[in-house]
């Protein structure tokens, strides 16, 4: 069965051996997701679980009507079965007064840019050197209100 729950401090060690596994640049480390889930007033971090093993993760940020998604994974063990599909769902539906939705993505990463066309995404501007291995990021942007 699969759940999506609010990340937990217990969580910790498991998200960021898959964000290890899954990211070769700009890895978030398990203090940087710590200080989202313990520290951070607008941060909004959540874990999927398939049969209680945690397949994914997303965090958002929300302030002032917008909505940021910081980071997204899905195990590799777990991919195309439709999860990051149900992750970007759920927190789209889960900021209902949100106003516009924002996120970069690595330039040549077509599968996350195909999944975030799906929900209505579109590319707004380039970022040059955005990530740590000097590649350059796509921020994509969804207007909410329509
Ligand atoms: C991007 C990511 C979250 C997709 O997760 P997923 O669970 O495999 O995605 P889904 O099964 O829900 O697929 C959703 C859509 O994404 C696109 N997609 C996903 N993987 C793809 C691939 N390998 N090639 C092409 N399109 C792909 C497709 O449009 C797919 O829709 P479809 O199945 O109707 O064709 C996952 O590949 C991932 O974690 N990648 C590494 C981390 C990352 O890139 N995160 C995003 C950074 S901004």
């Amino acid at each position: 069965m699969v759940t999506i729950r609010p990340m937990a401090s217990s969580d910790l060690d498991e998200v960021a051996q898959i964000e290890s596994e899954i990211y070769d640049y700009d890895i978030w480390t398990r203090e940087s997701f710590r200080e989202e889930v313990e520290l951070k007033k607008h941060a909004h971090c959540f874990v999927l679980t398939d049969n209680e093993v945690i397949a994914g993760y997303i965090v958002v940020w929300f302030y002032a009507g917008e909505l940021h998604i910081g980071n997204v994974g899905i195990g590799s063990a777990f991919r195309r079965k439709g999860l990051g599909k149900e992750l970007i769902r759920f927190i789209l539906a889960h900021f209902p007064e949100a106003e516009s939705a924002y996120l970069e993505v690595k330039k040549t990463n077509s599968p996350a840019i195909r999944l975030y066309e799906q929900f209505g995404f579109s590319a707004l501007m380039e970022r040059r050197a955005y990530y740590n291995d000097g590649s350059d990021a796509l921020v994509m942007v969804k207007n909410m209100t329509l």
